[in-house]
């Protein structure tokens, strides 16, 4: 017996040993963790429960006979974030380099399968050179296999990718279909080919960071949602992340013990929107105050500045926030900032968050750009995702809020449960100076008359009372009491129950 014992852990240990120790100390040089350590790092201490240990790839061509690395490159089961259940997978870039053979990605589908019937999410850390040469159509398969897991995943359990390393070929479409990719500065990259093959096909010179770095991806392209300065950053992050999230659409998001006065009174905030309507002000001093503890967990904080999403707790539950920011683009509502907002929104939806949305907004960009990079198409994915929201949603409109950009932001039209507005909220089809030009065209070169009908319009149309009247706005509040409206807002929706008619999906304008 104690043989057999011992022999279960010289296995263990060869298991352990990953691709060998040159190789460990080459990924250690690179700055980079090994995929246990970064298991480690992710879960709770002694949390982890590995399956599939001892698998090994069955190709024979290529002399891989020889090259058999119990485990196969990744590192798969399941532990805690916190005490709550999560589903990993770690690929190994020691083992020939993370790559993805058959037996590889089956070990990734079996705890995808796990995770999807047992309501947990799964963490995916990609570190791969993608599909294993050496097993030719066989890894294509086995990636296409993992791709229609995600899709069967999706809006079931939350799927979040950290990119740790390379991420080439169609690898990067597995952690594209996740909800969240997050990655690492300096040490990881994502691209459908690489450096060379750009050289090739379009002549262009181009860096690896360039083309698929971190900046790249949270400043250009918005195909991640953040990037932290390491390893442990990022999988602390990640913990900080899922401590927000629902483990699955059946649960509903964690309720966290807080500290935090829920009628907390913040009288600074009676002073937050400056005297001149186009001054700006920092939206996130708003979200901050409103708040549990001031903790906010910023989605796509490098994207479409103009507009913030990202979530907090309210008496202790999560909450999402989309919040315009006239800081940026005087908080314009473009291409960029509807897509941003609109995903946001549908994940949201999709596991039960509500959603706060706070709004000052002048409208939607114009100009050429806009209009031909399909404005209209995106900016309808901002309303068509708010429109079939049927999470709690509650509005707070500070300032502006003009045109279809009102109606856009989470408006009572769209379905928004309770909608208050700050007694500085202007809320109209256009700003005083716009609608004066239009409407009295041809008192244009007369200043004092300009003058009288823009101060009749500010004082008649600028404010939130035509709304209040109508009952398109529930109450005017005073900003200093915004926390306690908002989260006693949501109390009264916890068992908001809302249901659209039969479809088989949506048809939302891609
Ligand atoms: C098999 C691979 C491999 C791969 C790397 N290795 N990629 N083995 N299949 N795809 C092995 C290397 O042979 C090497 O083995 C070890 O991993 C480390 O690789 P290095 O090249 O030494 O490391 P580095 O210089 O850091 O470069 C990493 C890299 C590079 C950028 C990932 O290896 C690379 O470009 N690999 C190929 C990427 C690629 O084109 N993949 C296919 C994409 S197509 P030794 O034994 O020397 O340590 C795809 C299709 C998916 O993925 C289909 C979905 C639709």
């Amino acid at each position: 017996m104690v043989e057999i014992l011992k022999e279960l852990e010289r296995r263990r240990a060869g298991a352990r040993a990953g691709g060998g120790e040159k190789r460990v100390a080459a990924q250690h040089a690179k700055g980079k963790l090994t995929a246990r350590e970064r298991i480690e790092v992710l879960l709770d201490e002694g949390s982890f429960e590995e399956f599939d240990t001892f698998v090994t790839h069955r190709t024979t061509d290529f002399d891989m006979a020889e090259q058999k690395f119990p485990g196969d490159g990744v590192v798969t089961g399941w532990g805690t974030i916190n005490g709550r259940q999560v589903y990993v997978f770690s690929q190994d870039f020691t083992v020939l380099g993370g790559s993805v053979s058959e037996t590889h990605g089956a070990k990734i589908c079996k705890i995808m399968d796990m995770a999807l019937q047992n309501g947990a999410p799964v963490i995916g850390l990609n570190d791969s050179g993608g599909a294993r040469i050496q097993e030719g159509v066989g890894s294509l398969a086995a990636y296409g296999e993992v791709f229609q897991r995600n899709i069967a995943a999706s809006a079931v359990i939350p799927q979040i990718s950290v990119i740790m390393g390379p991420c080439a070929g169609g690898a990067v479409y597995s952690p594209a279909m996740t909800d969240f990719i997050f990655m690492v500065k300096d040490s990881s990259y994502m691209f459908v080919t690489g450096p060379d093959v750009v050289k090739t096909v379009t002549n262009e010179v181009v860096t690896a960071e360039e083309l698929g770095g971190a900046s790249t991806h949270t400043r250009r392209s918005s195909v991640a949602d953040g990037a932290f300065e390491n390893d442990v950053e990022a999988l602390s992050e990640i913990r900080r992340l899922v401590d927000f999230l629902p483990l699955s659409n059946r649960d509903i998001p964690p309720v966290r013990p807080f500290y935090d006065d829920p009628n907390r009174v913040e009288e600074s905030l009676d002073s937050l929107i400056p005297k001149n309507a186009n001054t700006p002000y920092d939206m996130k001093e708003l979200i901050l105050k409103i708040a549990d503890e001031g903790d906010f967990y910023e989605i796509q904080e490098d994207y479409a500045k103009n507009i913030i999403t990202g979530f907090i707790r309210l008496e202790g539950s999560t909450v999402g926030v989309v919040a315009n920011q006239p800081m940026v683009l005087a908080g314009v509502l473009d291409i960029d900032s509807s897509r941003k907002a609109a995903r946001f929104v549908r994940f949201c939806d999709a596991f039960g968050i509500p959603i706060l949305t706070l709004v000052d907004v002048p409208g939607f960009l114009p100009g050429t750009s806009q209009e031909y990079g399909g404005v209209i198409k995106h900016g309808a994915k901002l309303l068509f995702a708010y429109g079939e929201a049927t999470v709690p949603k509650v509005t707070v409109i500070t300032r502006k809020a003009y045109g279809g950009a009102y109606d856009v932001m989470a408006s009572k039209h769209l379905g928004a449960d309770i909608n208050y507005a700050w007694p500085t909220a202007e809320i109209a089809v256009m700003g005083a100076k716009g609608a004066v030009e239009i409407l009295y065209r041809s008192d244009l070169g007369d200043a004092d008359r300009i003058g009288d009908r823009t101060r009749d319009y500010e004082t008649n149309f600028a404010n939130p009372f035509k709304a209040a009247e109508r009952g398109f706005i529930d109450e005017v509040i005073q900003p200093r009491s915004t926390r306690r409206r908002v989260a006693r807002a949501f109390a009264a929706l916890r068992r908001k129950r809302k249901a659209l008619p039969w479809k088989k999906h949506d048809n939302l304008p891609l």
